[in-house]
C-alpha cells in the first residue's frame, strides 16, 4: 500500500513557504464548498491549513468529505490580507491543490467533530463509544499531550534526584486501599484468583526492603469503588517511595517537584494560571474545624464559625438539644445571602438535607437602620432577622455575629449536629456559597499540605476500626500511649496534598517493624492466621533488616484535571470508562464463551 507521504506538517506552513511545492497527510476536517472554489481545512496532528481545490482542475470532489483521510500536493500561496485567518497560525497561506488521493474514505460521522460549539452538547457515552473520532479534536489532542509533558517532566525530575522507575506486578495479590479489588480467575487451580492491585504500595515496600531506596512508578490502579465525576475503575499515580527519610523529606520531595512540573507546563502550554506558589500547610484537625473536611477548597476564605458554647442553653430548642447531647451548632457565612426569598433559603435547607442534615436554621445580617425595631443591635452596629432571632439574647447574639465575623447582608447558616455530621453538610454548604458568590479564582491552584491524620477511623457499620490511610500507615511514636486506651486519638505521619477542593496526593511514613505491623493488623480486627495468609509476605520482610521508608502517590488523571480546569476525569483519559465501569467502546466487560467458563473452573449460580 503506497502513498505519497508527506514533506511538511501542516501547522508550520508560512508566508516564508510561499511558492514551494509541498506534500501533505491528514484529515479534511472541514469542507467547504463555495460554488466555484472548493475549500478544505486539512487537519493533521500540528494543526490545520486551508486546501483550495480550483472547479475546473477537479470537477468532482465527491470523495473528499468531512474527516476523509488524504494526501494532498500543491502550492503554497499567500491568502488576500481580507481572506487571512488571524486566528490560524497558517491563516496568512493556503495550499492550492496539484493532486491528491483519498487515503482512507470516512463514512458520515456520528458527531461534528471539527465544530467544538456542537460537541459540548453531543452525549458523552456517544463520543466515548467513537473516542477514537473524538481523540481527533484539537482540543482532545492537547490533553494527552500536556499528560505525556506532565510524565515526561516527572520522570526528568526524579532521574535527576536518584530515583529509579521500577514495574510492578499487574496481576497479584489483593493490596487494600479501602476498596473491592478486581479478580482474575486462575485456569490452573479452580478458585484460586490472582487480584488487579488497587495500588502498588506493597510492592513498593518490599523494593524498599530490596534496597531500592528511590522507586518510583507511573502506575495503573484497579479499583472496583461507586464512581465520582473525580474517580475511575482504573487510574494513573505517579507511585514513589524512598528509605531512610522522615515525613519531612517527602514533603520537600514532592513539594519541589510539583512546583517545578507544574509552573514549566503552565508556562510552556500557555495554561490560564496563575504561578503556584508554596504549598500552604494545615493539620487535619485545623482542616476539619475550619473548613469541616479534608480537602478544602483554599480558593476562597468563609471558614467555619463555631457558636456551641454560647447558645447551649438558648431559648431555640434544636441548638439546646443538639448540645446537651453532645453535638455542635457550627455554622457558615454567605455573603450577600441576606436577600434570599424565603423560597431559596427553603433550597439552601434541602440542599444541606441531602448530606444529611436535620435541618438548616439561618439568621439574615442586616444593619440597624434596615433592622427597624430590633430587639438587638451590636455595638458594630449589626442586627439580625430571621424566624429564629427571638430566641437569642444579647449577649448571645453577640456572640453569634463576633464568632462569625458577620457583615451586613450576611445570611448566617447554621447546621446543629454531632460534629463530622454537621461538617460534612458544612463543607458542601461552604463549596456552594463559594460557588454561587464566584469567590474561586479561575487562575488559581491553591495547593496545600493536610498533615497529622488520625491512624483510625471508626466505622459504624463495621463496628470496628478501619486505617484512614491504609493498614502499612506509621502511627506517631508520641501517640502510642493511646493505642490501647483510645485508639481514635493516635495520630498518623500521614499527609494529602489537597488542591482546589480535590485530595490529589496521599501518603506516609510506613510501618517497618513486623510487631508494630502485626499490633496495628490486630487492631484493625485482622486475626493472626488471616495476618499470616494475606500479609505474612510483608510481616516475614520485615524481619530482614527492613530501613525507615515512606512515600506518597499523587493522581496523574487529577493533576491533569487541575492544569486543564475539567472537572470531569473522563476528559483527560484517552479511553476512558463510563458508569458501572463500562467501556462502551470495546463493549467491556463482556460475555465470555462458555468453554472459557469451563477452562476456569467458573460456574453461574443464579
Ligand atoms: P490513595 O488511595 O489515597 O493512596 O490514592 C492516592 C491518589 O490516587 C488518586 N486516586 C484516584 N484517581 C482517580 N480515580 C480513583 N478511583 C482514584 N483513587 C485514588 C488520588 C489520590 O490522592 N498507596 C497509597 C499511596 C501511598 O501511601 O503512598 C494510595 O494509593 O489522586
Ligand atoms: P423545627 O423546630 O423542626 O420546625 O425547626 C425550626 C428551624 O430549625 C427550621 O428552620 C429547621 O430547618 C431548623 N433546624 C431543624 N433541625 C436543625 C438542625 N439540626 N440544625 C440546624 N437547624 C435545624
Amino acid at each position: 500500500m503506497s502513498f505519497v507521504k508527506r514533506d511538511r506538517d501542516n501547522g508550520t506552513l508560512r508566508m516564508a513557504d510561499v511558492g514551494r511545492e509541498v506534500t501533505l497527510n491528514g484529515w479534511a476536517h472541514k469542507v467547504r464548498d463555495l460554488g466555484g472554489l472548493c475549500f478544505v481545512d486539512l487537519r493533521d496532528r500540528t494543526g490545520l491549513i486551508q486546501l483550495v481545490f480550483n472547479p475546473s482542475v477537479f470537477p468532482n470532489l465527491e470523495d473528499v468529505r468531512a474527516e476523509t483521510c488524504l494526501s494532498v500536493t500543491g502550492f503554497v500561496r499567500a491568502r488576500a490580507p481580507e481572506a487571512a485567518n488571524p486566528k490560524l497560525p497558517t491563516g496568512e497561506v493556503e495550499v492550492e491543490v496539484r493532486s491528491y488521493s483519498v487515503l482512507g474514505p470516512s463514512k458520515p460521522l456520528p458527531f461534528p467533530v471539527s465544530d467544538e460549539e456542537q460537541m459540548r452538547s453531543v452525549n458523552e457515552e456517544l463520543r466515548i463509544k467513537y473516542r477514537y473520532l473524538d481523540l481527533r479534536r484539537p482540543s482532545m489532542y492537547r490533553k494527552l499531550a500536556l499528560r505525556a509533558a506532565a510524565l515526561r517532566k516527572i520522570r526528568d525530575f526524579l532521574a535527576g534526584e536518584g530515583f529509579v522507575e521500577v514495574e510492578t506486578p499487574i496481576i497479584t495479590k489483593s493490596t487494600p486501599e479501602g476498596a473491592r479489588d478486581y479478580l482474575v480467575p486462575y485456569r490452573l487451580e479452580p478458585g484460586h484468583f490472582y487480584a488487579l492491585p488497587q495500588s502498588p504500595q506493597q510492592y513498593k515496600q518490599l523494593l524498599m526492603v530490596g534496597g531500592i531506596e528511590r522507586y518510583y512508578q507511573i502506575a495503573k490502579c484497579f479499583r472496583d469503588e461507586s464512581q465520582r465525576a473525580d474517580r475511575q475503575p482504573e487510574f494513573t499515580q505517579l507511585d514513589l517511595e524512598m528509605s531512610f527519610v522522615e515525613q519531612e523529606d517527602i514533603l520537600r520531595l514532592m513539594e519541589t517537584l510539583t512546583l517545578k512540573v507544574v509552573n514549566e507546563l503552565i508556562e510552556e502550554f500557555g495554561l490560564d494560571l496563575a504561578p503556584v506558589q508554596p504549598f500552604a500547610r494545615l493539620t487535619y484537625d485545623e482542616s476539619v474545624d475550619l473548613y469541616g473536611c479534608d480537602k478544602p477548597d483554599l480558593r476562597f476564605g468563609l471558614p467555619l464559625f463555631d457558636v456551641t458554647d454560647a447558645v447551649g442553653e438558648s431559648g431555640f430548642g434544636v441548638f439546646r438539644a443538639t448540645v446537651e447531647a453532645g453535638g455542635r451548632v457550627r455554622g457558615i457565612r454567605y455573603p450577600g445571602g441576606a436577600n434570599l426569598s424565603r423560597k431559596e433559603i427553603g433550597q439552601l435547607e434541602e440542599f444541606c438535607k441531602e448530606f444529611g442534615a436535620k435541618g438548616m436554621a439561618s439568621l439574615a445580617v442586616v444593619t440597624a437602620d434596615e433592622a427597624g425595631e430590633s430587639p438587638y443591635v451590636s455595638p458594630r452596629g449589626l442586627a439580625v432577622r430571621g424566624s429564629i432571632a427571638k430566641f437569642f439574647g444579647p449577649d448571645e447574639l453577640e456572640a453569634i455575629l463576633a464568632r462569625s465575623a458577620a457583615e451586613p447582608g450576611d445570611l448566617l447558616c447554621f447546621v446543629a449536629d454531632a460534629y463530622m455530621v454537621g461538617n460534612n453538610v458544612l463543607a458542601r454548604l461552604r463549596n456552594e456559597v463559594g460557588r454561587r458568590c464566584g469567590l474561586r479564582d479561575p487562575r488559581a491552584l491553591k495547593f496545600a499540605w493536610v498533615l497529622d491524620f488520625p491512624l483510625f477511623e471508626w466505622s459504624p457499620e463495621s463496628r470496628s476500626w478501619t486505617p484512614s490511610h491504609h493498614p502499612f500507615t506509621a502511627p506517631k511514636t508520641a501517640d502510642m500511649v493511646f493505642f490501647e486506651s483510645d485508639p481514635g486519638r493516635v495520630r498518623a505521619d500521614c499527609y494529602d496534598v489537597v488542591c482546589n477542593g480535590m485530595e490529589w496526593a496521599s501518603g506516609s511514613i510506613r510501618i517497618h517493624r513486623p510487631d508494630v505491623q502485626a499490633r496495628i493488623f490486630t487492631m484493625l480486627g485482622i486475626d493472626e492466621a488471616t495476618q499470616k495468609d494475606r500479609f505474612g509476605h510483608m510481616l516475614e520482610a520485615f524481619q530482614y533488616g527492613a530501613p525507615p521508608h515512606g512515600g506518597i502517590a499523587p493522581g496523574i488523571d487529577r493533576l491533569v484535571m487541575l492544569l486543564l480546569g475539567e472537572d470531569n476525569i473522563r476528559e483527560v483519559i484517552a479511553f476512558p470508562k463510563v458508569a458501572q465501569g463500562y467501556d462502551p467502546m470495546m463493549d467491556a466487560p463482556s460475555v465470555i464463551d462458555p468453554q472459557q467458563w469451563a477452562e476456569l473452573g467458573l460456574r453461574l449460580s443464579r
